[in-house]
Parts: structure tokens; sequence; C-alpha cells
């Protein structure tokens, strides 16, 4: 019988200090983020520097709680995984060396796992894998939609040109004078209003699977500038329905053809704006059209940043025998494929 395999993920690539351990890769053992948002809210966005501290200060605590929920031992481990990049590079350093040390010091194999790989198997924590499938990767970083023919091998088909989706919603609440992380807050607010205000939507040439925001940011920014300046004003319920739609009809418009055309079995929400209600329930919508193609959605625990989807990713890298040497070093600009 085969034994079954326990890893501890760590992740610290960005604002949050996670730890988790994952049974073969498909099972929560425990699952802890200690979030540093309310640090970083005064600021309107993610101070690196404020980051770092905070990781240094929490990692510790957050691995030995990771390890005592999942009743384990550090012998009983297989191996470590941790996010090597993309990333804040002094907040990826903390999870990096604590990895090192751990895996050094209980001579167990390390193994390095990219950010969006980590977010992509977040759905495996969900339900099994089935290829060839297609990832929509959707982050404060990242807007990626990302084509697997088997485990571990990604292709970029698109990716954005500027601004990621995430980052258009943060910039978006701040012009509309919303707390940081803005994205929750124009999800809620989209709810309440009404698509009054036409906004454009970037197709990119045809056939392109390429994104764009920061065009329609810009026309957000504009907009409001304008009404402001003739003393006239604009609900931001209304303006954040306007903006959230010419998002959502982008991003799932994109999805789904590239879904057709490259014939794929399953559709993989990922990242942080994959929590985004009016995202969820428009992919459910139109892809409810593609008959056998199988939406997958992670819960919004497992959406955002957390070491368990780093666990599931790098579980598969330990089957594979791809371990990570002693010298490894973070890396802010890692490349998925
Ligand atoms: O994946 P994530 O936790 O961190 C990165 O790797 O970037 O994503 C964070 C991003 C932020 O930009 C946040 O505003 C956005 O996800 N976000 C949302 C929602 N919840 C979080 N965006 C739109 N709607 C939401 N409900
Ligand atoms: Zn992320």
């Amino acid at each position: 019988m085969k034994k079954d395999i326990y890893v501890l993920g760590i992740e610290t690539s960005c604002d949050e200090t996670a730890a988790a351990v994952v049974k073969n890769g498909r099972e929560i053992m425990s699952n802890i983020v200690a979030s540093q948002i309310e640090s970083h809210k005064r600021f309107g966005g993610v101070v690196p520097e404020v980051a770092s501290r905070h990781h240094v200060e929490q990692i510790t605590l957050v691995i030995e709680q990771a390890m005592n929920e999942a009743n384990l031992s550090f012998s009983e481990l297989d191996a470590i995984a941790v996010t090597q990049g993309p990333g804040l590079v002094g907040a990826l350093l903390i999870g990096v060396n604590a990895a090192k040390a751990l895996a050094f010091a209980h001579q167990l194999p390390l193994v390095s796992v990219h950010h969006i790989a980590g977010h992509i198997y977040a759905n495996r924590l969900v339900t099994e894998m089935k290829f060839p499938l297609l990832s929509l990767v959707v982050s404060g970083g990242h807007t990626e939609l990302v084509y697997m023919k088997e485990h571990g091998e990604f292709e970029v088909i698109g990716e954005t040109r500027d601004d990621a989706a995430g980052e258009a919603y943060d910039k978006v609440a701040r012009a509309l004078s919303l707390p940081y992380p803005g994205g929750p807050h124009i999800d809620r607010l989209a709810h309440e209003g009404k698509v009054t205000i036409d906004l454009p939507r970037a197709w990119l040439e045809e056939d392109s699977y390429d994104f764009s925001f920061s065009g329609l940011k810009s026309a957000v920014i504009n907009t409001l500038h304008n009404a402001h300046q003739r003393g006239e004003t604009i609900e931001a319920k209304d303006m954040a329905a306007s903006f959230q739609a010419s998002v959502i009809d982008v991003l799932v418009t994109k999805t789904v053809k590239a879904a057709q055309v490259y014939k794929v079995r399953q559709v993989l929400l990922a990242g942080g704006v994959a929590a985004n209600r009016g995202l969820r329930t428009e992919l459910e919508r139109k892809m409810a059209e593609l008959k056998g193609v199988e939406l997958v959605i992670p819960p919004l625990s497992l959406c955002t940043d957390n070491a368990a989807m780093i666990a599931a990713a790098g579980t598969i890298l330990f089957e594979k025998g791809k371990y990570a040497t002693m010298s490894l070093n973070a890396n802010p600009s890692l490349e998925l494929e």
C-alpha cells in the first residue's frame, strides 16, 4: 500500500505569514494564516519593510501552530515546500530561510514552489484536477490564463500587459476613497449599484488572451475627476458596478473562449480576485453553457494567500523528485513556465 505523504507548506510572498500541512496533496491537516492587513491599511497598500518585519515576528509561531494542529512531529513529514517567488524579496526571504533551516535540521527534502502554481493547486484541495485544464489566475499581482497538460506543467497562454486585476480593483477603490485592500469593498458596492457608466473593455487583438486594465483604471479616475470639476456627483456604488462589469466581461469572455479553443476538461479559478462574487456568478453562468467542462472555484479562504496551496503544489514536485538544494534563494521575478 502506498504510504501517505505529509508536506509542510510555507508562504510569505506578500502580506500573509502562512504555514500549513497537507496530506497526499489533497487533504488539509492544518492551515494557519496570520494576516498583516491591519498594519498596512493606514498606508493604503503593502509596505515591504513592514511586511518583512511582521514575517520575522510571526513565522516561527505560525509554523509551530500548523504542526500542532496537524498533530505531527517533523520526523513524520516527507518534505517542506516554500514559495520561492514571485513576491516581495524581503518577505520571500523569511519563508525561504525558515524552510531551509527546518529542512536542514530535520533532514527533509526541500521543494520550491511558484506562488501562482500554488494558487492553481488550491483547487486540488477541492477536487482532483482533470487534464487538460485551464486556470484563470487573478490576484493582486497577477492576471494569467494558464493551460496545463499534466501535473506541474504550466503554459501561460495569456497575461496582463499592465496592471493585474486585483491591482486595478485596489487603485479604483482608492480613487473612490475605500479602504485597502479595495477588492472586497468594490465587490460589495457593485451589488448595491447599477451599471450606469459606460467604461472601456480592452479586448486587444483578435485571438489574444492577454489582458489590460490600466486603460479602464484611468477611465474611472478621469470620469470621477471630470464629474468633480463640473460639480456633479457620481454614486460610488454605480461606479463600482460599472467597473466590475467591465472587468468581469473581459475575464469571463476570454476564459470561456480559451476553454473552447483548447478543448479543456476543467476550468479552475484561482487567486485573491477569485473571491469576487460577481466574477464567480458570471463565470458559473457562462460555463454552464459549455457542456462537458467542469468549473472549479475554491472557497474564499483558499482563494487568498495561504500555505495549504503551497504544500499542495509542493507535493507534486516532491513526488516527481524535483528537490531544491540548500543554495535556494528567493526570486522576486520567478517565471512560471
Ligand atoms: O492572491 P492575493 O491574496 O494576493 C496576491 O497574491 O496578490 O490577492 C489579493 C488581491 C487584492 O488586490 C484584493 O483587492 C483582491 O485580491 N480581492 C478581491 C476580492 N477579494 C480580494 N478583488 C475583487 N473582489 C473581491 N471580493
Ligand atoms: Zn497570491
